[in-house]
């Protein structure tokens, strides 16, 4: 078994545990180090019915009582009205602050049962369980938990650390391709950012990690993580200008989701074009190399993360990029690539983007 420690100061160490089949142990995993008798798993309609009731026997097997609340599946079920059912039925069973929350999902489970466990009596222990590739790489690590508000996503939330992350490889045995790709597209950004040798590594065994070949899996997976626990030990809340490198591609995407309709296209694949985008800022910004930007497309040819031909009004993508909760003081803020493992965050003004904007738009046959 593969063990990360995530051991951010003045923070509770917490291990993520990356391997198959490991959820099995989850009821003695907990057991080691809580004695409370409640769980309450959060997980949502579509989770539910592949892994809900197993995952929930673990746990009883160890003696935890055990209640399951299933939320709707998708980003509607990250609102207020849904926490606050959730919080509802966490009074109802009266549970206390021992009390232990296990999110079983993707990154709205991840986020929604952070949130409401992070709140509820100003914060119960919780574990993520994530069934997603994308969560697995990325948001089940290092403490952000959010809601949506009809002002934007993500615009209330907290950090919390989880005190577990149970990362089984087999849960992404059911994940659909669409949602694989998903989760290529931020492996995709944790390795260009993190160093060339992530990304050699990664371009070598693209076609092998989008067929899903179990050993790439893994590595990919505990490469990611730990790219994600070095960056988050550095900058837990994202006040020192390191956590911002998790942005990479993430300014247009943002822009695109919003503009296209969230899950028109998925995260990952908008985060790619994002990738794509900045890159090429990059290039007349700060002096990207074109080989950089050619080898950055192909790998994200080769994982299926193409181009994505979204028609958009350059003007409303710059005002949907300047609502978003990164901007401060009316100045858009890119991670730009330098090359593999080099990366600066640069104020650009929007005469630039929309420039850069019209291009890609141009650019689309
Ligand atoms: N997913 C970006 C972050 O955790 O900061």
């Amino acid at each position: 078994m593969t063990k990360i420690i995530v051991d951010i100061p003045g923070e509770k160490p917490y291990d993520v545990r990356v391997e198959s089949g490991i959820v099995s142990q989850l009821g003695e995993t907990l057991r080691s180090f809580t004695a409370t008798n409640h769980a309450m798993i959060i997980t949502d309609s579509a989770v539910e019915g592949l892994y809900g009731q197993s995952v929930k026997k673990v746990l009883e097997e160890q003696g935890f009582e055990t209640v399951l609340v299933a939320v709707p599946h998708g980003e509607s079920a990250k609102s207020l009205e849904v926490a606050g059912e959730i919080w509802d039925a966490m009074a109802a069973i009266r549970l206390n602050r021992d009390s232990i929350i296990v999110a079983l999902g993707g990154g709205v489970v991840g986020d929604l049962a952070g949130f409401t466990g992070s709140t509820f009596m100003r914060g119960l222990p919780i574990v993520q369980v994530p069934t997603t590739l994308l969560s697995m790489v990325d948001s089940s690590v290092g403490g952000k938990t959010a809601i949506n508000l009809d002002a934007g996503k993500n615009l209330v939330g907290t950090f919390c650390q989880p005190r577990y992350v149970c990362a089984d490889i087999d849960l992404l045995n059911t994940l659909p391709e669409r949602e694989w790709i998903c989760g290529c597209g931020e492996i995709a950004k944790s390795a260009v950012i993190d160093s060339r040798e992530f990304f050699e590594w990664l371009n070598g065994n693209a076609k092998l990690l989008y067929e899903r070949n179990a050993h790439v899996v893994k590595e990919a997976v505990v490469k990611c993580i730990a790219f994600k626990a070095r960056v988050v030990v550095e900058d837990k809340a994202e006040t020192k200008g390191v956590r911002e490198c998790l942005n990479y591609g993430h300014t247009l995407a943002h822009a695109i989701e919003a503009a296209a309709g969230y899950g028109v296209y998925s995260h990952g694949a908008c985060v790619a074009q994002g990738m794509r985008f900045a890159a090429r800022l990059g290039a007349n910004l700060v002096g990207t190399p074109l080989a950089f930007i050619a080898a950055q497309d192909e790998l994200l040819d080769a994982l299926a993360l193409d181009n994505i031909e979204f028609r958009a009004d350059p003007e409303e993508l710059l005002r949907l990029m300047m609502s978003d909760k990164k901007v401060r003081s009316d100045s858009l803020r890119f991670v730009l690539p330098h090359d593999f493992g080099e990366w600066s965050v640069e104020t650009v003004s929007p005469e630039i983007v929309l420039e850069h904007l019209q291009a890609w738009q141009d650019s689309l046959a």
